[in-house]
């Protein structure tokens, strides 16, 4: 199936747009990989980002990494599996903002690599806790703070593991890729991407497939780079008001479901 390139390209906010009032980000498992790259990324734009990631210390190391680098970067703590340590992260948010514009849930776990016929429900239920309960944990814990933003825009980090019209053609690579939970669990995330989209009006709610980057998720056998992962990811947060939602994009354009 033939390409349509991108309807709406980024529009990273300018010097002038900020003079007011600076868009604020949150990123969630952004102590390293594509997490930690899309904080650069949008925080070298002028964002204000608030770095979320489950464990102190490496979410503290993380920012301080980037401030460092002169990017303004604030450290929350949010583990994606606890209703407590999200409502904890609401509060701490709503203490140093009156409200967010990009909420990128891009947290997530794989498993081993085992025989679909293996899979335990137990295992299943393991990953989904992140992949799945988690993003929609976070999302409506953070819908308040969202739905003050005049440009509210949801990202979730999806996977072209996901696609059904990939995974069904022999011909892609996908096809060949078993991971019964994972794919799954990305998957059932897709169709949240899209029932969020029709129930938020106003918002852009899309899921961002990054293709194949190196990361410790794939102990560094992918063949992009983190920058390129994050291509869609950041074009997603930073959409326009004529951009799409309800959508499956990387960076080269929409995702087949
Ligand atoms: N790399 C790829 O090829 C690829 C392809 C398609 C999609 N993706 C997706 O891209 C996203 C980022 O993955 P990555 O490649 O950057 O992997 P990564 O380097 O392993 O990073 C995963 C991040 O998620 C965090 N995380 C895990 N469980 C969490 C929890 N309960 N609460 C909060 N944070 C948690 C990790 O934190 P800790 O360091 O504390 O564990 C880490 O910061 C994931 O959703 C992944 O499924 C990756």
């Amino acid at each position: 199936m033939p390409r349509r390139p991108w309807r709406a390209g980024p529009r990273a906010p300018t010097i002038e747009r900020m003079t007011d009032v600076r868009p604020v980000a949150l990123v969630t498992g952004a102590n390293k990989g594509l997490g930690r790259e899309t904080v650069r990324r949008l925080a070298g734009s002028g964002w204000l980002v608030l770095l979320a990631a489950r464990d102190r210390e490496r979410g503290t190391q993380a920012a301080a990494t980037l401030a460092d680098e002169g990017l303004d970067v604030e450290f929350v703590e949010l583990d994606v599996t606890s209703d407590e340590s999200a409502e904890a992260a609401v509060r701490a948010v709503a203490e140093r903002v009156d409200h967010l514009d990009a909420l990128v849930n891009n947290a997530g776990v794989a498993g081993p690599m085992l025989d679909p016929a293996d899979v335990e429900a137990a295992a299943l239920r393991r990953l989904y806790e992140v992949n799945v309960f988690g993003q929609v944990r976070v999302t409506r814990a953070f819908l308040p703070l969202l739905r003050k933003s005049e440009r509210p825009r949801i990202v979730m980090v999806s996977s072209a593991l996901a696609s059904l019209e990939h995974a069904s053609d022999p011909a892609r690579p996908e096809y060949g890729f078993l991971s019964l939970d994972y794919a799954s669990s990305k998957a059932a995330l897709n169709m949240i991407v899209s029932q969020y989209a029709r129930a938020l009006p106003g918002f852009k709610v899309n899921a961002a497939d990054p293709g194949n980057p190196a990361t410790d998720m794939n102990r560094h056998t992918g063949v992009h780079t983190v920058a390129e992962g994050v291509e869609a990811i950041i074009r997603l947060a930073t959409l326009d008001d004529d951009g799409p939602t309800g959508g499956f994009f990387d960076r080269n354009g929409p995702v087949p479901w």
